[in-house]
């Protein structure tokens, strides 16, 4: 998907709105002149708009859009957004200790409330077209990540155009599209997408490298779509779940569910779930890799940063509670503590019951210089609807959107840890 301006009414290209938050200026200079594909979910209600009973929260998010150009011209200034295309990727099976706990073990959805690993890397791949090679090269995969280091932590994800491409459009989890783009998303081709997505990670980077190239040595005429190296910065495990801290300096993982109970219930297909039998016990993957305008950021002081993400870098939250309790939104009904358009207000409207929201966040941030060291996103849900897109949609109206940019990552479906789900796939 190309950046192009399909703008209506409220939308980048109109500049009958004006930004009346905070009394920013509209624009100008080359954010002005800067195309911005306003996305197929434009058009959509924002659920947030009931928040505040008016659609005040709707209409803000719309305006919200022209503040983001600049954002975005910044960004684009200091990264690269036609750039990063992934990296020629050579060399011969990189073997960890043979008979180490790789395979199965090794595999995410294993391991959802375990610590990911420190550094990994994310490489989405075009499957081969012929049907047989395809499945040769997914069997292929699995034998080789049991080979794994015991270190290593992976999955394999199946894109929408996977399915296409091996004439099995009719057994597609039932919810996998392709990516669309959300509003304010300026999604570059060369960072967006894939047939089928690795994700290798290790503690060290060359270890999550020597990986990734022993699974690429199983499919090498799979041709690289993308690929990003990523971190956790300050990874270890905090009240039951894996923390990190985000570039923006927050820490990032407290919401998540922590039992297994909650993992399972948010992230893993079920029986009766409708999906294809060899999808139970599965999960819809989102990336999303967000740039970050840091600069813009650290501008604002320490508490006005803290309003708009709604908790304090360490988690605690703003009324003074701790990061592993739930905090009592209904004691600020008007967001004069917790603002209405917080992110973690927006983001889990449920969590004053001590609900987590549907989904389980396992996000890094980017080692890759001309992401600007921005945000891998990635989660793992049940169900695309009520996890990520529910989530995203609320989020359209977030006052955090003004510093973010999102510019690839896309849907896949990582089948449960067993290959027996290809047996089924393709029977
Ligand atoms: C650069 C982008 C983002 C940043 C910097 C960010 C940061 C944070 C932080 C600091 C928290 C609070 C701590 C925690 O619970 O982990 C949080 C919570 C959360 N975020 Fe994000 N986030 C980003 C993008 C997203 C996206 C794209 C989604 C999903 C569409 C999302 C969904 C959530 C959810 C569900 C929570 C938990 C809320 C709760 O239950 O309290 N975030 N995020």
């Amino acid at each position: 998907m190309t950046a192009e301006h399909r703008g209506g009414p409220g939308e980048p290209g109109d500049t009958r709105l004006s930004d009346d938050r905070a009394g920013r200026e509209a624009p100008a200079g080359p954010a002005a002149e800067l195309e911005v594909h306003a996305g197929a979910g434009s058009d959509e209600q924002i659920p947030g708009e009931e928040l505040d009973g008016t659609g005040a929260a709707a209409a803000d998010g719309r305006r919200r859009v022209l503040i983001r150009r600049r954002t975005i011209a910044a960004l684009l200034g200091a990264g690269a957004a036609g750039a990063a295309v992934a990296a020629a990727l050579v060399g011969t099976v990189g073997r960890g200790r043979s008979g180490a706990s790789g395979g199965a073990e090794a595999h995410v959805l294993g391991r959802l409330g375990s610590l990911p690993p420190d550094r990994g890397v994310l490489i989405a791949l075009g499957a081969h077209g012929d049907r047989a090679r395809t499945v040769a090269g997914l069997r292929g995969l699995y034998t080789a990540a049991s080979s794994l280091d015991g270190l290593t932590e992976f999955s394999l994800g199946l894109g929408a155009s996977f399915f296409d491409a091996v004439e099995l459009a009719g057994r597609r989890p039932r919810s996998l599209t392709v990516m669309p783009d959300f509003p304010g998303d300026l999604l570059d081709p060369a960072t967006t997408h894939g047939d089928v997505l690795l994700y290798v990670a290790a503690p060290t980077a060359g270890q999550a490298e020597a990986g990734e190239r022993a699974l690429r040595a199983v499919v090498p005429d799979w041709a690289p779509r993308w690929r990003v190296l990523m971190r956790r910065d300050d990874n270890h495990m905090a009240y039951g779940r894996p923390i990190s801290r985000n570039g923006l300096g927050y820490a990032e993982g407290l919401g998540n569910p922590a039992t297994s109970a909650q993992l399972a219930d948010a992230a893993l297909v079920a029986p009766g779930d409708g999906e294809p039998d060899w999808a139970v016990g599965g999960s819809y993957q989102v990336v999303r890799r967000i740039r970050l305008a840091t600069e813009r950021w650290n501008d604002h002081r320490q508490t006005d940063r803290d309003r708009i993400i709604g908790r304090r870098p360490d988690g605690t939250w703003l009324d003074g509670r701790p990061a592993d309790s739930r905090p009592d939104f209904t004691a600020d009904p008007l967001g004069r503590t917790t603002p209405l358009d917080a992110h973690v207000r927006l983001a889990n409207p449920a969590a004053e019951h001590g609900t987590p929201a549907p989904l389980v966040r396992r996000s890094y941030s980017s080692a890759d210089p001309s992401d600007g060291h921005g945000l891998v996103f990635v989660c793992y849900q049940r169900s695309l609807a009520n996890g990520f897109t529910a989530v995203q949609h609320r989020l359209a109206g977030e006052a955090l959107a003004d510093y973010l940019l999102t510019t690839g990552g896309g849907y896949w479906f990582t089948p449960r840890p067993d290959p027996s789900w290809l047996d089924q796939l393709f029977a």
